[in-house]
This record gives structure tokens, sequence and C-alpha cells, in this order.
């Protein structure tokens, strides 16, 4: 039937230990990546799945059009050009001669990605673009993952929330564990050009969560363009308009956008174990003091 996946192994491909969908994206495609050529005014969006990437993104796409006045000509070139490439931009997505394409993408390009550092090209950290990690509270961003598998044809489907569960936390999922993630960003956060910022306090005050962002990419925008903003990126609003943004997608995309919703399936126990593993993988660093929940 229409409903029927592919078997997992079908679904999934490993590449250095971390598996990815094999519908999006393949080993071809993470080994040219190394070779991808970063530029100085690069906006780099760093994030596991599930952490709000697809809201960040926006945000920033909102901030950054306006600080740089394209006019509308302008504009539908842009978005033409990169429509052109994909539907979900991520740097770790298409067939390895993506990056040959991404060359002719204006500049500022606004790129996003859900790897770890060491599978990232290394002239991103040498070079001068700036990055903006995305952190989200493990929790929450478990729930939010555990839906999309079990919603996105993409992805293999869980029989049950436990299963889930363990391979959340044994990272046999896509993209890794999350924990690992957030591990090896936390090396990179003293880097000059490099910022975090959180779902939850994007979530609390999503002007003063845009201020931040503007700041340390150098854009500057009145008050009330801010505010328009946010307006406009607002889960209400980004959901009804999500049919035509996302197609069939959007649904799935954007589900609940609150925080706290783990509450719904963590038994005590699950919640315990969680706890213990943040605390042993990033408990103490600066990081981890960001991942309020
Ligand atoms: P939930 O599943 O908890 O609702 P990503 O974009 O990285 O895939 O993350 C998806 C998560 O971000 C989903 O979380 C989704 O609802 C939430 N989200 C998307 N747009 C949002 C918005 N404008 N405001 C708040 N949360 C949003």
């Amino acid at each position: 039937s229409e409903n029927e996946k592919t078997s997992p192994e079908d679904l999934l491909f490993s590449y250095d230990g971390i598996l990815y969908p094999a519908a999006l994206s393949s080993p071809e495609t993470l080994e040219a990546l190394k070779s991808f050529e970063t530029r100085s005014n690069d906006v780099i969006l760093a994030g596991y799945p599930k952490t709000g990437t697809n809201w960040l993104e926006e945000m920033v796409r909102e901030i950054e059009s306006t600080d740089a006045k394209y006019t509308e000509e302008e504009m539908k070139e842009r978005i033409n050009a990169e429509k052109e490439l994909q539907m979900f931009p991520r740097l770790e997505f298409g067939d390895p001669g993506v990056f040959e394409r991404m060359k002719k993408l204006p500049s500022r390009r606004i790129i996003l990605t859900h790897l770890s550092p060491h599978l990232l090209p290394p002239s991103l950290f040498q070079g001068k673009a700036k990055i903006l990690l995305l952190l989200r509270n493990p929790k929450d961003t478990a729930v939010s993952y555990y839906h999309f598998y079990n919603n996105m044809p993409v992805l293999p489907s869980f029989a049950t929330w436990d299963e889930y569960f363990a391979a959340f936390m044994s990272g046999k999922l896509a993209w890794g564990s999350y924990f690992d993630h957030l591990m090896e960003w936390n090396r990179y956060i003293d880097h000059e050009r490099m910022m975090m910022i959180s779902y939850e306090e994007l979530k609390e005050n999503p002007v003063l969560g845009m201020k931040k962002i503007a700041a340390f990419f150098g854009f500057s925008l009145s008050e009330e363009e801010f505010s328009r903003i946010a307006k406009k990126t607002s889960f209400q609003a980004m959901k009804e308009k999500s049919k035509e943004t996302h197609g069939k997608f959007g649904d799935i995309l954007f589900r609940k956008g609150v925080v706290g919703s783990w509450r719904d399936l963590f038994s005590e126990a699950q919640n315990e174990e969680m706890d213990q593993k943040f605390e042993e993988c990033i408990g103490g660093t600066i990081l981890a003091m960001k991942i309020k929940y």
C-alpha cells in the first residue's frame, strides 16, 4: 500500500558510523562536502534535527533580507536560485554535484546543516563565516523527532515509543546521537565566529532572540521590523502558511511548537535516564546552561 515503508536498511545509510536518510543524501555527497568552499559572508545555521531549524531559518532569512533591502526583483531571483537547488536546503542534502551548483548562489548564502563539526568542511572553521548553533532541550527534541520519524516516508517507523527512546539514547537515528552532537559542538563554542541560541529562549522572547542573532551577524533592523518578523514567524503564522511553503510535509514539520511536550510520552524512568545522560555528557558546560527545561 501507499503507507508501506521500505525496510530500515534501505531507508538509511551509514557514513563514518552515523546514519543518514538515503533519499536525501549519500556517502558520495558527504565525501564531496569536504571540499565545499565557504564564503566569509556565509550565514551558517547548525542544529540537530527537530531543534527548530526551519523556524530559525525563516527568522534569519527575514532578518537578512530586511537588512540587505533587496528589491522585489532581486528577492525573486534569490528564491528561484535556491529553489532550483532543493526544497529543503541542508548542506548535506542532494547529489555530489550540488556543491558545484551552490557556487552560483548569490551572497549572502544562508546555509543550514544538521551535521556535527567533524563532518563539516574544514573551510567552514578556517574562514570568516559565522556559525549560529541552535539548541533545544533533548527531551522535546526526542519527542519531536519521534513523531517526525513515524510520519516521514523517508525515515523508518518505530512500533513503540520505548523502542524509539532506546534508539535515541544510543544514537541509532539519522544524524546520530544528539548527545554526541552537543559534546562535539561544545568544543567550538569559544570560537569567536560562533554563537548559540536555544529554541526555548526564542520561544520566550522571539524579538530579543532575533536581536542577538542580528547583532552577531552584523545586521541592523528597526524595532518595527523585528516585531513584524516575530509575527510572521510565529508558530501559528508559519503553520498556516505551511501548505504553501512545505506542501504535504507542512503538518509534519509544524506539529506543536511548544516547550515541554516531552511530558506526554516520557516515563519517570526515562526522564531520569535522560537527566543522567545529559549530566554525564554535557553537565556543567556553557552549552548545558543554555538548555533549560
Ligand atoms: P514539535 O515537533 O515539538 O512541535 P525542525 O524545523 O528542526 O525540524 O524542528 C521542528 C520543530 O520546531 C517542531 O517541534 C516544530 O513544531 C517546531 N517549530 C516549527 N516552527 C516553529 C515556530 N514558528 N515556532 C515554534 N516552534 C516551531
